[in-house]
């Protein structure tokens, strides 16, 4: 089944946004299989923007989500990746289509409250680097007579 790797940035958690972002993948029907919050260090934060480090904003980037926890977390479910990124919307907040996360809820480029991985492969990497094996769990629905 397919994952993918999102994280609820510092902007996100201190706007007590948390809730309503998980309940739009919830909503959605994709399934949790992982979730923590957490400060970031300075090595994971670079590990992770890696591929960002010769950007001009990368030293930016890297203060912002080690200025406060994030939450990280992995989703489950058919398309999940592209459909994440799409329920995220575009990089730049004043650009993203309203009904996304970052047009409904976001104003500037730096603070644009989660991040998603790009593809298959970003996303199988980010969450071996940010999740051990036995911090997520599979499962699925195993009572469903008072499901509704
Ligand atoms: S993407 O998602 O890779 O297509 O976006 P990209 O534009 O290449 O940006 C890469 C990540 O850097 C973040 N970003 C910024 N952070 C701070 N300041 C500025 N100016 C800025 N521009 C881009 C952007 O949100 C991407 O991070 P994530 O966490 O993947 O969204």
């Amino acid at each position: 089944m397919e994952r993918t790797f999102l994280m609820v940035k510092p902007d996100g958690v201190q706007r007590n946004l948390v809730g309503q972002i998980i309940q739009r993948f919830e909503t959605k029907g994709f399934t949790l299989v992982g979730l923590k919050l957490m400060n970031v260090s300075r090595e994971l934060a670079e590990q992770h923007y890696a591929v960002h480090k010769e950007r001009p904003f990368f030293p930016k980037l890297i203060e912002f989500i080690i200025s406060g926890p994030v939450v990280a977390m992995v989703w489950e479910g058919n398309g999940v990746v592209a459909s994440a990124r799409k329920m995220i919307g575009a990089t730049k907040p004043l650009e993203a289509e309203p009904g996304t996360i970052r047009g409904d809820y976001g104003l500037d480029t730096g603070r644009n409250l989660i991040h998603g991985s790009d593809a298959i492969e970003t996303a199988q990497q980010e969450i071996s680097l940010w999740f051990k094996d036995e911090e997520l769990v599979s499962w699925e629905p195993t009572i469903t007579s008072w499901l509704y």
